[in-house]
């Protein structure tokens, strides 16, 4: 089906826009009122995730209340090691949690490579669902996590400040370390073909935790990993979001794919110096900015879109919504990234 608005499409692929694309990192969710109407009356996060008729509705609920240029399927990055042999939790104000981990090798071995016509249906039926009721009005996003951050949950098993656990079996145990990561790409290029198969238009890879690896164990780590999904991925643009990965930008602007998305500490200039002319940018307003007054929020949402420039750039936070945030401060922010003339 022909979508009415491509915006995201044709910036990401570099082409001229009649004006910025805007969509935000965690737009369905807790800052919305209707969001959080929905979650009260289920038993939980994993039940919104696992049934499609809700995850359609709330994925829709930021296109039609906040009015951005793109959707993205509700759902989350834990669903791969689940898939995996790993089932996770989510605990109420505390975040996720596995029960069981990855310690040895042959916890490993005791692990499969996902099947996602198996034990990922309810995600491309969601997919499906959701492209039907979209009806061609934006584009829909699909999304996995990238290999290092899925192994870090596998590893710790819940969230950390250091991922001290994960990285040390990087450096004290490579050759589990890339047996683990291996499945996990395996697991998620045939997660990604099956969402771009159930209809999503294009794609964007977390790294969340690549802030904490020195350069030498991103490189021997993770980037090899992404590089292979945006490999064998190469039917829709892709998206590749490092967060803290300030440190590989020149190396993020050799991979294939279409898009790099910057969080707020990396200077535009330098990161498309780095990068280079030829990929599109996303982001990367500081999402505490959304905390300030109007006038305050227009003036750096302005900067940052005159510094970006009119062509190659996808306007969204530097990383996802905090849940507190005002949602009018929300659509003002979307607003003003609409009515910019440059
Ligand atoms: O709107 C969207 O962005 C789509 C949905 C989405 C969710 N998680 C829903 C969610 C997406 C794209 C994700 C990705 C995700 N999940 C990432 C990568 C993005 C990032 O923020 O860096 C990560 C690291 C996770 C793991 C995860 N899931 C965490 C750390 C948490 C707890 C965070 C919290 O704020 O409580 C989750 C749960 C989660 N995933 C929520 C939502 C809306 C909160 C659930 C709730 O209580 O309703």
């Amino acid at each position: 089906m022909k979508l009415q608005n491509d915006l995201l499409l044709r910036a990401a692929q570099g082409e001229n826009v009649e004006r910025t694309p805007v969509w935000l990192m965690r737009q369905a969710g807790r800052i919305l009122p209707e969001y959080r109407a929905i979650r009260n009356s289920i038993s939980g996060f994993k039940e919104l995730v696992e049934t499609p008729e809700l995850a359609c509705e709330v994925t829709i609920q930021p296109v039609d209340i906040l009015e951005v240029d793109a959707a993205i399927i509700f759902s989350d990055i834990l669903v791969i090691p689940e898939a995996m042999g790993l089932p996770y939790q989510l605990i109420e104000k505390q975040g996720p949690y596995f029960e069981n981990t990855v310690k040895t090798l042959s916890d490993v071995e005791q692990l499969r490579i996902a099947d996602p016509e198996e034990s990922l249906k309810y995600v491309t039926d969601a997919i499906r669902l959701t492209k039907n009721e979209l009806n061609g009005r934006v584009p829909l996003i699909g999304f996995a996590g990238a290999p290092w951050t899925i192994f870090s949950y596998m590893i710790e098993g819940q969230g950390t400040k250091t991922f001290a656990k994960a990285k040390k079996m990087l450096y004290t145990n490579p050759e589990l370390s890339h047996r683990l990561l291996g499945m996990i790409t395996e697991s998620t290029i045939a997660y990604l073909k099956a969402q771009v198969a159930a209809g999503v238009d294009l794609i964007q890879l977390f790294d969340s935790w690549a802030g904490v690896l020195s350069r030498e164990q991103y490189l021997e780590f993770a980037l090899p990993y992404i590089s292979k999904i945006c490999d064998a991925v190469d039917t829709v643009p892709k998206t590749v979001f490092a967060k803290g990965a300030y440190y590989v930008r020149k190396e993020l602007g050799m991979l294939n794919c279409q898009a790099i998305g910057l969080d707020w500490n990396m200077d535009i200039e330098e990161s498309r110096a780095l990068i280079g002319q030829n990929m599109t940018l996303q982001g990367n307003l500081d999402p505490c900015l959304l905390y300030s007054d109007k006038s305050t929020i227009k003036a750096a949402t302005k900067k940052m879109l005159n510094t970006f420039g009119a062509t190659k750039h996808i306007a969204n936070l530097g990383h996802g919504l905090y849940p507190d945030t005002n949602p009018d401060h929300v659509k003002y922010f979307i607003e003003t990234v609409k009515e910019h003339k440059f």
